[in-house]
């Protein structure tokens, strides 16, 4: 079956975003991942993805988590997104704000699809084969889940970028560590390269948060990126309005921490 692209209202063209054509062609992919949880991997994917599209870029956010996240934190239902259109079904955009659309997880469907991608001989690849239609937009960001399974492999191989947020816990250092030894060594995740390490959950009071930024900065150098996310309540806030932080609390230090980052996003990619 041709996978058909919807909003919310109805039907969209088969097989393309809706969005107006893509002059240039080029979509800029980028996922957001570390096999670890809980250290702002959705904050970032919603918050830069809003961002970009308050700047008049055009962007597919994909909930690849079948957590499905991103669905909660917009409250929208999780149905019609990435499990479907892996499964070769009906799947829906829903259009959140101006520029901006979701392709939702699927929900706990995705479990079941992730594992039926090992079926195939090229288990790594479908995710780029079910999205190679989708090129009407400028970028296309993917909220990953905290595993290493076959689904990841597949988002990193086909977005070719990944952006690693790592709180300021010891843990999670040690996580992004083992995240980038297994991106770099696992040879199906195709060219796959780190964009950058994200420190997040920073808080200049206390003295982990300077242990581990010292720890990452001397481990990873220029990867790690110049924007800092720092502990703040109205990142923390936000999702129970299904705000972003720019709508919930445009003058938060939480907002100019993720408006440096879209700075920076644009520039790396
Ligand atoms: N900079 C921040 N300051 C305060 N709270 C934050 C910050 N970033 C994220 N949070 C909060 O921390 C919690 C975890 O963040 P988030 O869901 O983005 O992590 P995650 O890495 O996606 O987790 P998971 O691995 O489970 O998918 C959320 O409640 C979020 O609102
Ligand atoms: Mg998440």
């Amino acid at each position: 079956m041709q996978p058909v692209f919807r909003d919310q209202t109805g039907l969209v063209k088969p097989g393309r975003c809706d969005f107006a054509p893509n002059p240039t062609g080029t979509v800029k992919k980028l996922s957001i991942f570390v096999a670890k949880g809980g250290t702002g991997k959705t904050t970032t994917a919603v918050n830069l993805s809003a961002g970009l599209a308050e700047r008049g870029k055009r962007v597919v956010l994909v909930d690849a988590d079948p957590q499905g996240c991103v669905s909660s934190y917009f409250n929208i239902e999780p149905t019609g997104g990435l499990a479907e259109l892996l499964l070769g079904e009906q799947i829906k955009l829903v259009r959140l704000r101006n520029n901006f659309v979701v392709m939702t997880s699927g929900g706990t469907r995705l479990w079941d699809v992730s594992g039926k991608l090992n079926q195939f001989p090229d288990r790594f690849k479908q995710v780029s084969k079910a999205f190679v239609r989708l090129r009407d937009c400028d970028y296309i960001i993917f909220d990953c889940a905290p595993s290493f399974d076959v689904l990841t492999y597949n988002v990193l191989y086909y977005a070719e970028n990944v952006l690693i947020p790592v709180s300021m816990d010891y843990l999670s250092a040690l996580s992004a560590v083992e995240t980038v030894n297994a991106i770099r060594n696992f040879k199906g995740s195709g060219n796959c390269s780190v964009l950058g390490i994200l420190p997040t959950f920073y808080d200049k009071r206390t003295r982990m948060s300077r242990i581990i930024l010292r720890m990452i900065k001397d481990h990873f150098g220029e990867l790690v990126t110049e924007t800092i996310i720092r502990t703040n309540t109205q990142i923390n806030e936000a999702p129970s309005s299904g705000s972003t932080i720019f709508e919930h609390a445009s003058y938060s230090y939480g907002a100019a921490d993720y408006l440096n980052l879209i700075d920076e996003m644009e520039a790396r990619l």
